[in-house]
């Protein structure tokens, strides 16, 4: 810097530091944030690639035991799975996770689906397909069922989806999504 540009600007030097703290001060909790929104998109893979550990929507890994406690008999509720599909886990009535999780994406064109409790049913708000409390097809367009995943704790008590590839137990048929 020139002793003229100095004189025009008292502290200038002092100035620049402060700004340049300033800008890194508040870049860092954009950086964070920009983080934790892109390993929603793309999941962590445990190395198995039949193998997702669940995560929920800020991207945390689900402990079973947590989720058990504080969610209520008959909960379905979403979390990240695998490919990054959003999938049910489900609570049933005794108050167990069910060992089978659905992958929320309509079979038709792909709509998330949500879970209509008061229906008993998962029903595509898109185009009306219905799918039963096991995400078995009972009302198109949809063509096919939800695809399936199976629910597991891995060593740390985390949720873990893996592929299904035995046949789906609702139509006793080869599983369309393997
Ligand atoms: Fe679900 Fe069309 S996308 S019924």
């Amino acid at each position: 810097m020139s002793s003229s540009e100095e004189a025009l600007v008292p502290d200038l030097s002092k100035r620049m530091f402060l700004n340049y703290a300033l800008l890194c001060t508040a870049s860092l909790p954009v950086i964070q944030m920009m983080f934790t929104y892109s390993r929603f998109f793309f999941p962590v893979s445990s190395g198995n690639p039949d193998e997702t550990v669940a995560r929920d929507i800020e991207g945390n890994e689900i402990k079973k035991e947590d989720f058990i406690k504080t969610r209520k008999p008959g909960t379905r509720e979403l979390v990240q799975g695998p490919k990054g599909d959003p999938h049910y886990l489900i609570i049933s009535e005794d108050g167990e996770l069910r060992p089978y999780s659905l992958d929320a994406v309509c079979t038709h064109l792909g709509c998330v689906v949500p879970w209509e409790a008061g229906e008993n049913q998962f029903i595509c708000h898109c185009h009306g397909s219905h799918y039963d409390s096991t995400g078995k097809v009972v009302r198109g367009p949809a063509p096919l069922s939800l695809a399936l995943a199976h629910v597991d704790v891995n060593e740390n008590g985390n949720i873990v989806l893996k592929t299904w590839k035995e046949k789906d137990f609702r139509t006793d048929s080869d599983p369309w999504w393997k």
